[in-house]
């Protein structure tokens, strides 16, 4: 079937590939890439466990078409960690226990370390938890998730 050429740098990597007109990023990322840090939870919108950052921003890359992210740069977990250093993220996450079953960890990752680099989002823990709140914990970590993001701010 047709494919369309796209150009996009991934975790600092310029790549270009083709992709189906109607492949979403998320799928292009896991089954083409091989990129499986970014986890498929709802599919549609509603967990935030498939959150990859696109120009900085956080997204859902289950509702984004791959073919829309040419000319940008997309951030997946596997590109949180820079020259053999984990993000401050990552590295509160651990040291808070910010997950127990793991599985909408690196979507709350990328949201959390979107969220820590925008001036407009306030630093008190009810703005926390609203940008946040499009990233749903099954297993109800949200205690420790709002220490660790609080914790990686300083
Ligand atoms: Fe994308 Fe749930 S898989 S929001």
């Amino acid at each position: 079937s047709e494919t369309l050429s796209l150009n996009l740098t991934l975790n600092g990597e310029p790549l270009t590939l083709q992709v189906a007109p109607n492949a979403v990023l998320l799928d292009v990322l896991r089954e083409q890439l091989g990129l499986g840090g970014t986890k498929k939870g709802c599919d549609h919108g509603q967990c935030g466990a498939c959150t990859v950052q696109v120009d900085g921003q956080a997204m859902n890359s289950c509702l984004r078409l791959a073919v829309m992210c040419e000319g940008q740069h997309v951030t997946t977990v596997e590109g949180l960690a820079r020259d053999g250093e984990l993000h401050p993220v990552q590295q509160s996450f651990l040291e808070c226990d910010a997950f127990q079953c793991g599985y909408c960890t690196p979507g709350q990752m990328m949201s959390a370390s979107a969220l820590l680099e925008d001036d407009r989002i306030g630093t008190d823990d009810a703005s926390v938890k609203e940008a946040m709140s499009g990233n749903i914990c099954r297993c109800g970590a949200y205690k420790n998730i709002l220490e660790a993001i609080q914790q990686a701010r300083v």
